[in-house]
């Protein structure tokens, strides 16, 4: 590897968080840092773990999916939680609703999420987290997997080039990957280490869900489903109103319709 500098050196000075950044580790090229997460996890490490990783050699998303993203250029980072079991279904909603508050510092243009945790901007994906779960001898654990488009290009890989947007390619300027991820840390500690922002995660989260009302389709394992988005229920579970009328409660769907603009 070339040897560059950690960015995000010094933000494990917690500045008023609780938890989540207590301590961080940076690698400048890992394969996963999901893997890397779990790995602490299983060997007893305790809640608030980051991992930040430059680039990934193996980084994946949601549905088995990889996640692209050029050396240097964003933030790809895994964050290792302890919640109460109760609250395990409720990650990806922190990781979207975290992401959503912290661009909305970045950019003036509307940040919405398409269910359950694809973060957008001008009809365009902007940031994704894969949330894995475990247990070990310490007990259940969550890893929040959460990649942000900082400064990347997307026009220049062909995969996503459609799809994806970046801060850099919406505002026109360079973005400090640091003070995206200080105010990112911020938010999702604030959220998850406070019984009032737990209180009020799933109206916050789905007030920003623009998936709902919308005609869409729905892939629950081998199964596509079509039907109307009716809302989300108190744990974040989508409601489907399915082709027969049947009301469908879906926990880890993908929404499959290209919504508009992607
Ligand atoms: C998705 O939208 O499909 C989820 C993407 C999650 C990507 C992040 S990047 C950091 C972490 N490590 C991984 O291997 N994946 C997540």
């Amino acid at each position: 590897m070339s040897g560059s500098t950690n960015e995000f050196e010094g933000l494990d000075a917690l500045d008023g968080r609780q938890v989540i950044g207590r301590r961080i580790v940076w690698h400048e090229e890992t394969e996963s840092t999901n893997d890397d997460a779990r790995h602490a996890a299983e060997a007893g490490e305790c809640e608030g773990l980051v991992v930040i990783a430059d680039v990934q050699t193996a980084g994946r998303g949601r549905m088995s999916r990889t996640w692209t993203s050029p050396p240097g250029r964003d933030i790809l980072f895994s964050v290792l939680l302890r919640p109460d079991v109760t609250d395990l279904p409720k990650m990806p909603l922190v990781a979207g609703l975290a992401v959503a508050r912290t661009l909305d510092a970045f950019t003036d243009q509307p940040v919405t999420l398409k269910w359950p945790n694809d973060v957008r901007v001008a009809n365009r994906k902007i940031s994704g987290s894969l949330v894995e779960s475990g247990s070990s001898k310490s007990g259940y654990f969550a890893i929040i997997g959460t990649g942000v488009n900082v400064n990347m290009d997307a026009s220049a890989h062909p995969e996503i080039s459609k799809i994806a947007t970046s801060l850099r390619t919406l505002t026109g300027e360079s973005v400090s990957r640091r003070e995206v991820m200080r105010k990112l840390l911020f938010e999702m500690d604030r959220i998850y280490s406070s019984p009032e922002h737990m209180g009020s995660l799933v109206s916050d989260w789905s007030a920003r869900l623009e998936t709902i009302g919308q005609e869409i389709d729905v892939r629950w394992g081998d199964e596509f489903i079509h039907g109307l988005a009716e809302g989300v229920d108190e744990t974040g579970r989508l409601l489907l109103r399915d082709s027969s009328g049947e009301l469908r409660l879906l926990e880890a769907g993908e929404v499959t319709t290209q919504l508009a603009g992607q």
